[in-house]
């Protein structure tokens, strides 16, 4: 056997692989969209270099005011770990007010993205936050919000624009991951889409108040109320 015919097939092999990859382009969900969600946009062929498909949305409905963004494409890079990796999380301020932020990067496939309204509010933890929102402040008149099961208190500040730049204090119950807010507190600002993450304070949500606030005043007024003593014992009492 020749070298030639070895080199030969050797090549012949190398296209073969280069043939297979090329027949499998990588195809991404793609949308830049605002105040529409990109829900249901099917997947489209990316150019030649797409390693991965990338997902950002964020949406908050604070005060009267909602914003919505959203972009899904392709990305030359690979995913931090050649991995899918995936941050998405909502702080809720109220019943009906969020602030919703979700990153996502899928290595070598479509992002199925994330809903744009977040689940609803089933409050079901006796847990509460401090909760507020404010455009260009530093503070805010704190509420209580009742958290769901599993939520942390969050308390972030980010620089989001909406035709001009605000800075954006939001706090509330959040379902955020512990890793997410160690990984944010520890990375400094990052800019996903139009969002600037500034500061990620997360603690652990605080346990409501019991229904009996002042139990022992409570109490003692119920138990007197089952059994009154006697009237003449009453006065003999106060007579001591
Ligand atoms: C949004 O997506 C489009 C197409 O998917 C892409 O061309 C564009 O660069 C993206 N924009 C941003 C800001 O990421
Ligand atoms: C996406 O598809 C589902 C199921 O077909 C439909 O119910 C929903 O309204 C669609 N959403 C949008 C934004 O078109
Ligand atoms: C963002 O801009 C849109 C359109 O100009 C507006 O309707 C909406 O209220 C703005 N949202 C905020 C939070 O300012
Ligand atoms: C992405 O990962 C693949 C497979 O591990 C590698 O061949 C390629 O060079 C990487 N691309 C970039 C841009 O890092
Ligand atoms: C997208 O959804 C499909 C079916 O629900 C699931 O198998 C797949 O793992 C999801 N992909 C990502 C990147 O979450
Ligand atoms: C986070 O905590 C630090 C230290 O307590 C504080 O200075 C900062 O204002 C907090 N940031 C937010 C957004 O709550
Ligand atoms: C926040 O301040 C910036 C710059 O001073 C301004 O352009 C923006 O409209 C302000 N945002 C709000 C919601 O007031
Ligand atoms: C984060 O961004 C803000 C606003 O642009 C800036 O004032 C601050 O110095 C930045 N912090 C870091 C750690 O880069």
């Amino acid at each position: 056997m020749s070298a030639g015919t070895t080199s030969c097939a050797l090549l012949a092999g190398l296209l073969a692989a280069l043939a297979i990859t090329a027949v499998e382009p990588l195809s991404c969900a793609q949308c830049d969209s605002t105040l529409v969600s990109c829900e249901n946009v099917s997947a489209t062929v990316c150019a030649a270099d797409a390693q991965s498909c990338v997902a950002w949305l964020t949406s908050s409905l604070l005060g009267d005011t909602n914003m919505l963004k959203q972009n899904m494409s392709c990305s030359p890079s690979n995913c931090t770990g050649h991995g899918d990796t995936s941050v998405v999380f909502t702080v809720r301020v109220s019943g009906e007010e969020f602030f919703h932020f979700a990153n996502q990067c899928c290595q070598g496939r479509s992002c199925n993205g994330t809903s744009a309204v977040p689940a609803a509010a089933d409050q079901s933890s006796n847990t509460e936050c401090p909760a507020c929102f404010g455009y260009n402040t530093t503070s805010c008149t704190e509420k209580t919000q009742k958290c769901n099961k599993q939520e942390r208190c969050v308390s972030l500040t980010a620089d989001v624009t909406n035709g001009t730049q605000s800075r954006l204090l939001v706090k509330g119950c959040s379902d955020i991951s512990s890793s997410t807010c160690g990984a944010l507190s520890a990375g400094g600002n990052q800019t996903v889409g139009d969002v600037l993450l500034i500061q990620v304070n997360c603690t652990d949500a605080a346990a409501s108040p019991t229904p009996k606030p002042s139990s022992s005043s409570q109490g003692g007024l119920r138990a007197w109320g089952g059994f009154w003593p006697p009237a003449g014992l009453l006065l003999a009492l106060l007579l001591l």
